[in-house]
């Protein structure tokens, strides 16, 4: 591998190695000429014998990947975690256990959710906020969102959620009959949406940085400490830069000057050695703590509010070094909730449970199989030991040892007998009490869609709470169906009268609807 180096994303790159160096073909064949085809005679036909001409056209064909089917543009930049405050007793896992000072390494990718890869960083949308922990005892990963919370309760309403954000099948924009008709029709038909309605709707979703955002890893999670006690608990990402955004007139033209502006301004404070910090908070509570709120710490559209339950920092991540090659690392970088280690476990949050499927499913078709944990990227920086073996891409066959178990090698038989699973320190699920009747449901318990929208409004400034009336005129005025406007102002009357006016004022409504009886479930009986 004489010209080809390793960098810090473990990516391959060749290098240059003077001005003389000789182009070769992908097996490494000196060419002579690679920007004539071979033809029969000058004016000929181009000849399908001509091996370095399709060897160069097959391999730019095979150039693209599928793109994530959401969150598809984004950004990735490397990093370090560091332990300032190790929490022992909550959890056994080492990156949050060790000594003070530990330093774990680190990948976050930021990200819209509905453009395409080549849209603009300014939409106002959602931003994802993936960080990969490269912990001494597995990856864990925090897929997370600048938001606290989502627009639904049940991963099996993320399709449905997504067909309707992003362009119709069949005019490839996300409008329907007349403009954003799709999106508002499906949430003002899913009142569980309405909390992160107001989160969208407010500046929150037009961040002025990557830099100056919050990050939460939205559902609940357990920790586990050495005991096997388990307390809830959700993370929480707090920018040392301070919360920022634009003002929608700034996104427009922003978005019209610098679609890339987001990542360019990622990339400049990095290279000129400006790096962004966030500490990681948690915020903790037991089992008989979550009795108490009048809402379900399983239901991903509430928060805990941090007045009941202050967010503590256990550590810093600093993010500085840029992606060599963005390919190899930003955009075959695979984040999955189900990546986690032990001292940290899933709850039954049923979006968490879905998600805990879908990322694996998709990536192992967006990265062509079951093997994108060799690629560097997604590869653990500690010791990988399996009875894994083959498929597409294998690079880390078994070898020397025996490839199944259980197995009789092993003592003087001459064969390894390889890795067993180790009770000790091996991953065990929380005990969590199970037992119930299957049954396709929503709990009752999930069933407040209005009270935390409206403390979100609330709480926001003047001036924010009319950017956020603002943006519900801009947003709604671009909706055709005025069942649905009003179906719309109808869930603002249970968040807030007088932004459900001004709202009303705003897109020309005559009158208000009448209120509507507080919808708690998913509103499937519309008359035809
Ligand atoms: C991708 C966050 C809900 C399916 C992502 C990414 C983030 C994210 C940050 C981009 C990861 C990257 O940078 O590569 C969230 C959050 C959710 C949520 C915070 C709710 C709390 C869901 C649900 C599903 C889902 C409910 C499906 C049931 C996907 C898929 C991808 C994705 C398929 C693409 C993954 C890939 O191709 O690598 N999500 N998501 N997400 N999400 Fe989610």
């Amino acid at each position: 591998m004489s010209d080809f180096e390793l960098d810090k994303g473990g990516a391959n790159h060749q290098k240059p190695e003077g001005k003389d160096d000789v182009m070769t073909t992908a097996q490494g064949a000196p060419v002579a000429d690679d920007q004539n085809w071979l033809k029969g005679g000058p004016r000929g036909p181009s000849l399908l014998e001509d091996h370095i001409a399709r060897e160069k056209i097959f391999h730019f064909d095979h150039e693209r990947i599928p793109e994530r089917v959401v969150h598809a543009r984004g950004y990735g930049v490397h990093g370090t975690f560091e332990l300032t405050n190790p929490i022992p007793e909550l959890t056994c896992a080492s990156i949050l256990a060790s000594e003070k000072g530990k330093k774990t390494p680190v990948f976050a990718r930021f990200s819209t959710v509905a453009g395409s890869k080549g849209s603009p960083d300014l939409a106002r949308d959602v931003r994802g906020f993936a960080v990969k922990f490269y912990t001494d005892e597995g990856n864990w990963d925090i897929v997370g969102n600048n938001i606290p919370v989502f627009f639904i309760q049940d991963a099996i309403k993320f399709p449905d959620l997504i067909h309707a954000a992003k362009p119709a099948p069949d005019r490839d924009f996300p409008q329907a009959q007349t403009a954003h008709d799709n999106f508002w029709d499906f949430v003002s038909l899913s009142p569980e949406s309405m909390n992160m309605i107001m989160w969208i709707m407010s500046d929150r979703t037009i961040p002025r940085s990557l830099r100056f955002m919050e990050g939460f890893g939205v559902h609940t999670f357990r920790l586990v400490n050495e005991k096997g006690e388990a307390k809830f608990v959700k993370f929480h990402w707090k920018p040392k830069q301070g919360v920022q955004s634009v003002v929608w007139n700034e996104a427009l033209k922003i978005n019209g000057m610098d679609p890339d502006f987001h990542r360019r301004d990622m990339w400049a404070a990095i290279d000129s050695g400006d790096f962004p910090q966030w500490d990681l908070g948690v915020q903790v509570f037991d089992e008989d703590y979550a009795e108490k709120f009048e809402f379900d710490v399983l239901d991903a559209t509430k928060i805990i509010p941090e007045e009941d339950v202050p967010v503590q920092i256990v550590g810093t991540m600093t993010l500085d070094a840029n992606v060599e090659n963005f390919f190899a690392e930003t955009e075959q970088v695979a984040f999955c909730t189900q990546n986690i280690v032990r001292g940290i476990d899933f709850t039954e949050d049923p979006l968490l449970q879905g998600r805990n499927f879908s990322y694996l499913d998709t990536q192992t078709k967006r990265l062509g199989g079951p093997n994108f944990t060799h690629i560097p990227i997604n590869a653990p920086k500690c010791p990988v030991r399996h009875f894994q073996q083959d498929g597409h891409m294998a690079m880390q066959n078994p070898k020397g040892r025996a490839n199944y178990e259980p197995n009789s090698w092993g003592g003087d038989t001459g064969v390894e007998r390889g890795p067993r699973g180790c009770p000790v320190n091996g991953f065990t699920s929380y005990a969590a009490p199970m037992g119930a009747t299957k049954i396709r449901e929503r709990s009752e318990t999930f069933a407040d869609h209005y009270s935390q929208a409206r403390q979100f409004y609330i709480s926001q400034t003047d001036i924010e709470q009319t950017h956020m009336a603002d943006a519900l005129v801009f947003e709604l005025s671009k909706v055709g169906r005025n069942d649905i406007r009003q179906r719309m102002v109808g869930h603002l009357l249970h968040i807030d009268k007088g932004l459900a006016q001004d709202v009303a004022d705003g897109i020309g409504l005559k009158e208000l609807p009448a209120k509507p009886p507080a919808a708690r479930k998913p509103i499937t009986d519309l008359p035809e």
